[in-house]
């Protein structure tokens, strides 16, 4: 069997040769397909990044009004899913509600199941899942306040219609604002991908078995859910609401984060990989001033991440560390000025995931990738006599 090397949280193990997303973390550099964040996120719309990602290359005119046109006509969800989401009590979290609802297009889409299925069969799972995942992650929301949900508005973009069925009432009229609609395009294509993260790995692993690509996504939502990964960005505003309750003392906290007795962690703060700088972070800082001003918001908990973070980066300890904003710690920010709740967040997140995730998985399947299973060493009893029960001490 060869020398097992033990390296927990795979900190310096590879798992794969992958042609999609290259990062750097000494530089803070991050490129889909060799194209620079910041220049996509400038430039380019979420359904294009999706596209570059899960086929390798932006895409021609014709291929991308043909892409956006078969993604808007599956947005609508079989109606037998109303009766899953309703089985759900209101108030449960929708990320929990999101990955049951995309697991359960296994039961709706059966031959998903099949692992020799064809490409065009497989793209036409991607296209499912890039068109349900915002009418999904907008039911969980409407499930959790107990409205009735809004069907898909079909004559609208993306996340237009992701907003709408969001956002609108039945007794009222809505309008999506075009600024709030462009931000959270642009906070989607900053989380589209981000190389072997947990979540992906994730994606990836299951896949490996051959489980088909609903049961994997559904997969990689879970594992994004924790506070580590991407529920970091929930995270994030509750513990800059809970400075603000405390008085806003912003040092105190800091002293908390540093206490190796505390379990307590600066949120939003800290990569495995940049150890300089999260270029995401840096187009998000931004985008929150922006966004912040353009819709009038002012938001006090805005002053004190921007406190929290110059104390942090003064300070030894996260000096010494690397420890640098993240992708998370301000785009909570943004999300609370377009009027998302708190434990939405991480949805966003899921849904601006789900291309690379996507993307993933289909290289891994392309690639042939043998099924992942590490290795370990055993550290228990060696070899032990039963003993009944009677005759336990
Ligand atoms: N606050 C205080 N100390 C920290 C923090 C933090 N946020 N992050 C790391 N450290 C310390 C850690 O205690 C350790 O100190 P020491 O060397 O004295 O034992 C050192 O820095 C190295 O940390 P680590 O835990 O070994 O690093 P890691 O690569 O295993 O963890 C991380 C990376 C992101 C899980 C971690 O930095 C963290 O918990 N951050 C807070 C949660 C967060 O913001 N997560 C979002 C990550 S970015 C988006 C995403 O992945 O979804």
């Amino acid at each position: 069997t060869g020398l097992i090397t033990i390296d927990p949280g795979f900190k310096n193990t590879g798992s794969t040769t992958s042609s999609i997303t290259f990062l750097d973390g000494e530089l803070g550099v991050l490129r889909y397909r060799g194209y620079n964040i910041e220049e996509l996120a400038e430039k380019s719309t979420f359904l294009e990044v999706a596209y570059l990602l899960i086929y390798g290359d932006l895409p021609t005119q014709h291929q991308f009004e043909k892409f956006t046109r078969e993604i808007t006509t599956h947005t609508l969800v079989h109606e037998d899913i109303k009766k899953i989401l309703d089985g759900f009590p209101s108030n449960s979290h929708p990320m929990g509600v999101l990955s049951s609802l995309i697991c359960s297009l296994t039961a709706f889409y059966p031959e998903s199941l099949d692992p020799t299925r064809n490409e065009d069969a497989v793209n036409l799972s991607i296209i499912r899942l890039l068109a349900k995942m915002p009418t999904f992650a907008a039911w969980a929301f409407k499930n959790e306040v107990g409205h009735p949900v809004n069907y898909p508005d079909n004559s609208l973009d993306y996340c237009s219609n992701f907003l709408k069925m969001m956002f609108a009432l039945p007794a009222e009229k809505y309008d999506v604002d075009p600024i709030v609609s462009k931000a959270l395009d642009q906070l989607l294509i900053l989380h589209a991908d981000h190389e072997q993260n947990c979540s992906t790995s994730t994606v990836r692993i299951v896949g490996s078995s051959q489980a088909s690509i609903y049961a994997s996504i559904s997969a990689g939502i879970n594992a994004l859910w924790g506070p580590l990964h991407g529920g970091a960005n929930q995270a994030v505003i509750e513990m800059l609401e809970a400075i603000k309750a405390d008085g806003g003392d912003t040092k105190k906290f800091l002293d908390k984060a540093k206490d190796k007795n505390d379990p307590f962690r600066l949120m939003g703060f800290g990569h495995r990989v940049y150890k300089n700088f999260d270029p995401r972070a840096k187009i998000i800082k931004k985008a929150a001033d922006d966004v912040l001003a353009k819709l009038g918001v002012k938001d006090p908990v805005l002053e004190i991440a921007k406190e929290l973070e110059y104390a942090a980066l003064n300070d030894q300890y996260f000096v010494e560390r690397n420890l640098y904003p993240n992708v998370d710690f301000y785009s909570g920010i943004i999300y609370r000025a377009l009027g998302i709740p708190t434990d939405m967040f991480t949805v966003l997140f899921a849904m601006g995931r789900l291309p690379g995730w996507i993307a993933q998985w289909k290289e891994m399947r392309q690639n042939g990738e043998p099924i992942g299973r590490p290795r370990q060493i055993y550290t228990g009893a060696v070899d032990r006599n039963y003993v009944s029960m009677n005759k336990r001490g």
